[in-house]
C-alpha cells in the first residue's frame, strides 16, 4: 500500500510516465495483460520438467505438437515474444530497413510493435477498421472486423505495393474487439483474388474464438478448438505473443506455411534469437507454453475471463464513465476524451486520466491514444488490461471505486506536454510535464 503523497512523488520521479514507476509503488497493476498472468499448477509442474537440451529438447516437441494441433500448421518457430516474430516476418516478407519504401501493409488496426516493425522497414502500416469499429460508443458484436470495401479499394489502387495483409485477433488498438469468422473468410477471399498472403496477429486467438462462439450466428455449437482451427485455416501464417493467450510470462510463436519463407525465417531466428528448437527461450518456457496453449481453450476459463472483463465495463458504464462498447476480451478502455472533454488530443487526455487513476488509488493503467499512436490515434483511450487468473472481484471493485472517485474531479485535471521522447515507441520512455 502507498499513500497519495508517496504516489505523487513517484509520478514526479517517473516524469509522469507510468512505465517508469517501480511495481512496488503500484497497488493494482492493469498496465497490461501481457505476461502478467498467473501460471497454473500444471504449468509450474511443466517448468520443473523442462528439458534444457540445446537441440531437439522434449519440451520443444511438446510445444510443437500443441501448436500443430491448435493451428494445423507445420512450420512453427518459437520466439521470445510477439515482436520478435513480427521482426522476423517483416524481414522475410519485406526486407531490411529501406527495402519497404513505397510498400503498404494493411491491418484491421496494427498494434504499436507491429506498426513500428513495419515502419522500421520503410513500409507504411495502414489501419482499415470499419467506421463502426472506430466509434467508441457503438455497440456491435464484431468491431474488430477489417473493412473489406476499404481493402478492395486499396488493392485496386496499389496491389503491387502490398507485400501481405494482416488481421489482428482480437484487435487491441480499438478496444480488444473481436473479428468474426465471416469477416476473416471475406478477407481470405479478397487476398486470394489479388494473390496476397494473409497473416494473423493471433495474440488473443482464444478470446476471439470465444466471442465467435457466443456472438456469431451459427457458431454456438462448435467447440473453441474447432473455431480456433477454422481461424488459422484461413491464414498463411501468424505471429503470436504467447504472453497473452499462451498463458505464460514470456514466449512467442511465428508460423509461416510457405516452406521457402519459413526456411528464411528459421535462418534469421538462428542469427538473432537462437536455434530453431528453442528460439531465445529456455526449455522450461516451451513446456509452459505447450500447456498454456491448451488450457486457454477451456470453456470455463474463457467464460470467466470474458465475463469478469465485462463486469468491470458494466460497472463503469453504470457509474457514468464512457468506455469503448462493448467491453473487450482482455481489457476495458475508458474514453478519456468523453471524461475530460476540456483536454484536447494534443494535450493527451489519456495520459492525464492514467496519472489521475494512479495518484488517486495506485492503479496503473495504459494510455492508448495520441501518446502511443501519435497521429494514427483514432480515439483517446485509457486501457485497464486484466492480467489472466490474477485478480479477484474485490480487486476489481476497488478499481471501480477509484475510477468513480476520479470522475468526481475530472473537470479539474490538466493535460500534459512531452519534454523528451525517443524516435520510436515513445510511450515507454517519454518524459512528460503537466500543463
Ligand atoms: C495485438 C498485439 N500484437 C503484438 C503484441 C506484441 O507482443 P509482445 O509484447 O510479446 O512483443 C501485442 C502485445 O501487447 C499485442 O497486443
Amino acid at each position: 500500500m502507498t499513500t497519495k503523497e508517496q504516489r505523487l512523488a513517484s509520478l514526479q520521479r517517473a516524469h509522469f510516465n507510468l512505465f517508469q514507476i517501480p511495481a512496488t509503488d503500484v497497488i493494482i497493476d492493469l498496465l497490461t495483460d501481457s505476461g502478467t498472468g498467473a501460471m497454473s499448477s500444471e504449468q509450474w509442474a511443466g517448468i520443473m520438467r523442462g528439458d534444457e537440451s540445446y537441440a531437439g529438447a522434449t519440451s520443444y516437441y511438446r510445444f510443437l505438437d500443441q501448436l500443430e494441433k491448435l493451428t494445423g500448421m507445420r512450420n512453427i518457430l518459437p520466439t521470445h515474444q510477439g515482436r520478435a516474430s513480427e521482426r522476423l516476418l517483416v524481414e522475410v516478407l519485406i526486407g531490411s530497413p529501406a527495402d519497404g519504401n513505397g510498400m503498404i501493409v494493411p491491418n484491421n488496426a496494427h498494434f504499436d510493435t507491429t506498426r513500428a516493425n513495419i515502419e522500421h522497414s520503410g513500409a507504411e502500416a495502414i489501419d482499415l477498421l470499419t467506421d463502426e469499429g472506430a466509434r467508441s460508443e457503438t455497440i456491435a458484436p464484431f468491431k474488430g472486423d477489417l473493412d473489406v470495401a476499404k481493402l478492395v479499394r486499396l488493392l485496386n489502387e496499389r496491389a503491387d505495393d502490398v507485400p501481405f495483409v494482416m488481421v489482428t485477433v482480437t484487435c487491441n488498438s480499438n478496444g480488444g474487439q473481436p473479428v468474426s469468422l465471416a469477416n476473416l473468410k471475406q478477407v481470405r477471399e479478397i487476398c486470394d483474388a489479388y494473390g496476397k498472403l494473409l497473416f494473423l496477429d493471433a495474440c488473443r486467438f482464444a478470446e476471439n474464438a470465444w466471442f465467435i462462439k457466443t456472438r456469431e450466428p451459427g457458431q454456438a455449437s462448435k467447440s473453441v478448438p474447432r473455431i480456433v482451427r477454422e481461424m488459422f485455416d484461413l491464414a498463411d501464417g501468424a505471429t503470436i505473443s504467447a504472453k497473452k493467450d499462451g498463458l505464460v510470462n514470456i514466449g512467442g510463436v511465428l508460423l509461416i506455411r510457405d516452406d521457402a519463407k519459413f526456411a528464411s525465417a528459421s535462418n534469421l531466428l538462428i542469427l538473432t534469437e537462437g536455434f530453431v528448437t528453442y528460439g531465445g527461450l529456455a526449455g522450461r518456457d516451451l513446456e509452459a507454453m505447450a500447456i498454456g496453449f491448451e488450457e486457454v481453450m477451456h470453456e470455463d476459463y474463457l467464460r470467466y475471463r470474458i465475463r469478469s472483463t465485462e463486469y468491470l465495463g458494466e460497472k463503469l458504464t453504470e457509474g457514468g464513465i464512457a468506455i469503448v462498447q462493448p467491453p473487450g476480451g482482455h481489457a476495458v478502455y475508458i474514453d478519456a476524451s468523453a471524461l475530460l472533454p476540456h483536454i484536447p488530443p494534443h494535450e493527451f487526455p489519456g495520459q492525464a486520466l492514467a496519472c489521475a487513476l494512479y495518484e488517486q488509488g495506485g492503479i496503473r493503467t495504459c494510455e492508448i491514444g495520441s501518446v502511443m499512436m501519435g497521429e494514427h490515434a483514432v480515439m483517446q483511450l485509457v486501457r485497464l488490461a486484466i492480467p489472466r487468473r490474477t485478480y479477484t472481484q474485490s480487486h476489481i471493485d476497488y478499481v471501480i471505486e477509484v475510477a468513480l472517485e476520479v470522475k468526481q474531479f475530472a473537470d479539474t485535471l490538466k493535460g500534459f506536454r512531452i519534454v523528451e521522447e525517443p524516435e520510436a515507441l515513445r510511450h515507454f520512455t517519454a518524459k512528460f510535464e503537466p500543463l
